[in-house]
């Protein structure tokens, strides 16, 4: 399986502790590939707070710096909740490829969120490579996406 071929802005990357190895991961595989990254923290297994990493990384995928944004902590769940607090964002909690298909292709999710404490390296790597690999479909499900912000 490929990983797609994404030069233009860096993907922005986040994690607690939790989800620390699984970022650590995700930007060798990144990194190994010539793909830019951004990595907006936390920088060690210290315990530290899910928040103040997913903000940062929700500015930057609001404001274009970033795209995508790849985010973890233990369960996937805190980061989640955090980053879907900014309009412009829409971060997916996926634990298999087929998540991880639909979140791009019905979705067009931009962070794509994964479990740091659940899933071994194959399987995230599968679900990375689906979700960078897969485009957004349009149509019906960009009238129900353009929905999605409260005014
Ligand atoms: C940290 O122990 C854990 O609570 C956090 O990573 C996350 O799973 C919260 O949703």
């Amino acid at each position: 399986m490929s990983l797609f071929d994404h030069t233009e802005k860096p993907i922005g990357l986040a994690s607690d502790h939790a989800g620390y190895r699984v970022k650590q991961f995700v930007a060798r595989v990144l990194e190994e590939r010539g793909i830019p990254l951004r990595d907006f923290g936390t920088y060690s297994e210290e315990s530290c707070d899910y928040p103040d990493f997913a903000h940062p990384l929700a500015h930057a995928v609001e404001e274009g710096v970033c795209y995508p944004g790849v985010a973890s902590c233990g369960t996937g769940t805190g980061i989640s909740i955090a980053l879907n607090k900014h309009q412009g964002v829409r971060a997916a909690l996926c634990w298999t490829p087929e998540v991880a298909f639909l979140a791009r292709a019905h979705n067009d999710a931009n962070v794509l969120v994964l479990p740091g404490r659940l899933l071994g390296e194959e399987k995230i790597y599968e679900i990375l490579v689906m979700f960078l690999n897969t485009p957004f479909e349009g149509g019906r499900h960009g009238r129900r996406v353009s929905k999605i912000p409260c005014r």
